[in-house]
């Protein structure tokens, strides 16, 4: 075993442990002296350090998350470019690489912490009735803190946004770009021709299943529903997902694409460093440069080819509008001088809703999280730690509103408890005094008609903007989520869950009381109350051809009416997928960072029919499906 000398002092979650078993702090302390003592697969060594050495780079990548990391490392394969990626979050704490704990970090200081202005007709339940956004503020952005369930969407989501205008963007069209990154584990197990292998992104499931992953599974077959690779010919049906984890550890954008070439000459990367503005000269209309704020210092830094900014769905359009780009009407009440006039920046905002349906179910004894299990992880990277529990299971699924032959399903299910419950301190699962546990089975709603948006505050850079998520606005969302309930109630029923004992909480939501308990009414009201504000952001700086007046980028995803400034994120979804958001991101800086390549190379060389210096074996895409070696 090698041993590793580098420093592995990372900023640590400040939180305290409550729920017994491996008090949070120790356990993290334990992984320190571990990764001190092993070179292995966290990898501590190969963290990519803060430098930034030129005035001017060619490119400038505001943002290193899920989107910004990929493209900063696929614009660097150009050994002539200059690449500089600016985040304004730390590297990343180690203990975000072990599975169990993916929610100990929401609200961590890598956490943005993002809360609603007070909605009108959701989260009434909420101090404030403001919602609560977790966004990650780290290197890898919001892939360090998520599920990492993999999750394309359907075909119909890319076939739609092809349809509003943008060429090149048919699932046909993107599929190549979600294998590019691809490295599947499963390959054989998954559908034949939507899945690649040797790519940077390792997918897989986790090593350990609980059973009761495995009962959902079946419980669904019970009533009916398909088990399938739900990112292959169809995307209809429930699936323990395979997610970005390698060997039962986190595998984010950073550590995908970012530390591999943490040497490459020509990319520099600035961290805790904040972009407060993007330079666009009011004449041409051409991006030139970043105002960045670090340490207290304002610097700017010159871009001679493109800025990309990769900032996510909330701070893309936050940084635009600061840039003096977006509704003239909105940035003069904030005094933001007018660079370009662009009605759409920061509306279509859109975001899947949910609910937690509660349930007790018997003890089974599952092996707590104690010493045992964190020994297990530790040394074999299996057990309770290396997976999230039933977060890992996920169904997609029709209701009456939606028409089943489009296998574009409305409704997404998700599952909580074991590790996931007793969040903020990394135990597994959540006793009730009586002795059962509690668990969720969370319906969400895949197509939200309602439609939010950001806005600035004031001027200040630092301050965060006004999120209005405009949840449940738009009646339809209401009615499909209620009966995303029905069926988590029909789910809880079948035989493969009653031998759990599953029981509905029928305590009432506080401000519901007075509705019969389980009417349509009484869930109507109660999705209100408690609004599960889901985590898929998206659609913020639409793309869109230049007749769609809220289109902010092209299908370039070129900024409409100002020059090498280009958004690519999550934000750039005309209409968010069916589906959670991370792989779609990725794709999308695959894609885009293709086209980047194909307006300053020429001949456009570096396309994904070609080998590629990052890829570790070097593939063809036949053009039916298939990658080859
Ligand atoms: C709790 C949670 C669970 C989730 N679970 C899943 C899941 O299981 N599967 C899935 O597919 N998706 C999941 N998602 C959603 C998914 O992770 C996001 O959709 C995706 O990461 C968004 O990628 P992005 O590149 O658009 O933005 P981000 O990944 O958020 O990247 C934006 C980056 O830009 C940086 N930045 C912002 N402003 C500035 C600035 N001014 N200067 C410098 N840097 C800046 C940020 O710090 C951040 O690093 C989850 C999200 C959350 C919060
Ligand atoms: C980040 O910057 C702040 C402000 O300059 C500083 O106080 C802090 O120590 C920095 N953090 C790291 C990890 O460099
Ligand atoms: C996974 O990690 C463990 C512990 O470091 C190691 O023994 C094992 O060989 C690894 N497996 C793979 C497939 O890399
Ligand atoms: C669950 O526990 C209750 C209370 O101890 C018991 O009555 C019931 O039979 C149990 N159900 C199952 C399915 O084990
Ligand atoms: C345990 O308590 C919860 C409420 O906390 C209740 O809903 C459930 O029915 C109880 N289960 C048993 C078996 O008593």
């Amino acid at each position: 075993m090698p041993t590793c000398n580098c420093p592995v002092t990372q900023p640590g979650p400040t939180l305290a442990s409550t729920c017994g078993g491996v008090p949070f702090m120790l356990f993290m302390g334990l992984l320190e002296v571990f990764l001190r003592s092993q070179c292995d697969l966290e990898d501590p060594c190969g963290r990519p350090k803060s430098t930034q050495t030129l005035p001017e780079y060619d490119f400038v990548v505001v943002g290193g998350g899920s989107a910004g990391a990929v493209v900063a490392s696929r614009l660097s394969e150009i050994p002539e470019w200059n690449v500089l990626l600016v985040e304004a979050g730390n590297d990343e704490p180690t203990g975000t690489q072990v599975p169990s704990m993916f929610l100990n970090f929401i609200g961590s200081d890598i956490d943005w912490g993002y809360q609603t202005e007070p909605e009108q007709q959701a989260c009434l339940g909420e101090n404030g009735q403001r919602c609560y956004w977790p966004r990650g503020k780290v290197m890898g952005g919001t892939s360090v803190m998520n599920g990492m369930m993999y999750m394309r969407g359907s075909r119909k989501d890319y076939d739609d946004w092809e349809s509003l205008g943008n060429n090149g963007w048919t699932y046909n069209e993107v599929l190549p770009y979600f294998l590019k990154s691809e490295d599947n584990k499963q390959s054989d197990k998954m559908d034949r021709g939507y899945h690649a292998e040797g790519g940077l992104l390792q997918v897989s499931q986790f090593p350990y299943h609980p059973p009761l992953s495995r009962a959902i599974i079946k419980a669904a077959e019970e009533l009916g529903h398909p088990i399938r690779d739900v990112n292959g010919i169809y995307h209809t049906g429930f699936a323990i997902a395979q997610t970005t984890n390698r060997n039962g550890s986190r595998l984010s954008t950073a550590r995908a694409f970012i530390r591999p070439f943490k040497n490459r000459k020509n990319l520099d990367i600035l961290m805790n460093a904040t972009v407060t503005k993007v330079l666009i000269s009011p004449q041409t209309k051409q991006a030139y440069g970043v105002e960045v704020l670090k340490d207290g210092t304002m610097q700017v830094i010159y871009a001679s080819k493109e800025i990309i900014v990769s900032g996510g769905a909330v701070n893309s359009p936050q940084i635009l509008l600061l840039s003096g780009v977006g509704p003239k009407n909105d940035l003069s009440r904030v005094n933001v001088p007018l660079v370009h006039d662009l009605p759409g920046v920061g509306k279509n905002l859109q975001n899947h809703v949910a609910y937690f349906v509660n349930f007790h179910i018997n003890d089974t004894n599952t092996a707590p999280l104690n010493w045992a299990t964190a020994m297990e992880y530790l040394l074999f990277r299996d057990g309770l730690m290396s997976g999230t529990g039933i977060s890992e299971v996920t169904g997609f699924i029709n209701s009456k509103y939606n028409d089943p032959n489009l296998d574009h399903p409305d409704l997404q299910f998700f599952f909580g408890g074991f590790l996931a419950n007793c969040a903020r301190t990394g135990m597994v699962g959540e006793r009730v005094d009586n002795g059962t546990r509690q668990i969720q089975i969370i319906p969400t709603v895949l197509h939200p008609k309602s439609r939010g948006e950001i806005r600035l505050r004031d001027n200040n850079p630092m301050n965060h903007p006004m999120i209005f998520a405009n949840y449940l606005t738009h009646p339809d969302d209401v009615k499909v989520l209620v009966e995303g309930i029905r069926f988590a109630l029909r789910l809880a029923e079948t035989k493969a869950l009653r031998r759990y004992g599953f029981q509905l909480d029928k305590t009432p939501v506080a401000g519901c009381e007075s509705l019969t308990f389980g009417s349509d009414k009484y869930w109507e009201c109660a999705v209100r109350r408690q609004t599960g504000p889901e985590n898929h952001q998206a659609g913020s700086c639409k793309m869109g051809p230049k007749t769609d007046p809220l289109a902010v980028v092209d299908p370039d995803l070129r900024v409409h009416g100002v020059d090498r400034l280009r958004v690519i994120d999550a934000s750039i979804m005309p209409r968010v997928t069916s589906g959670n958001t991370n792989a779609p991101a990725i794709m999308i800086a695959e894609k885009g960072s293709d086209l980047i390549k194909a307006r300053w190379l020429s001949p456009p060389s570096y396309f994904y029919n070609q080998p590629q210096t990052s890829q570790r074996v070097s593939r063809q895409w036949d053009g039916l499906g298939i990658w080859k070696r």
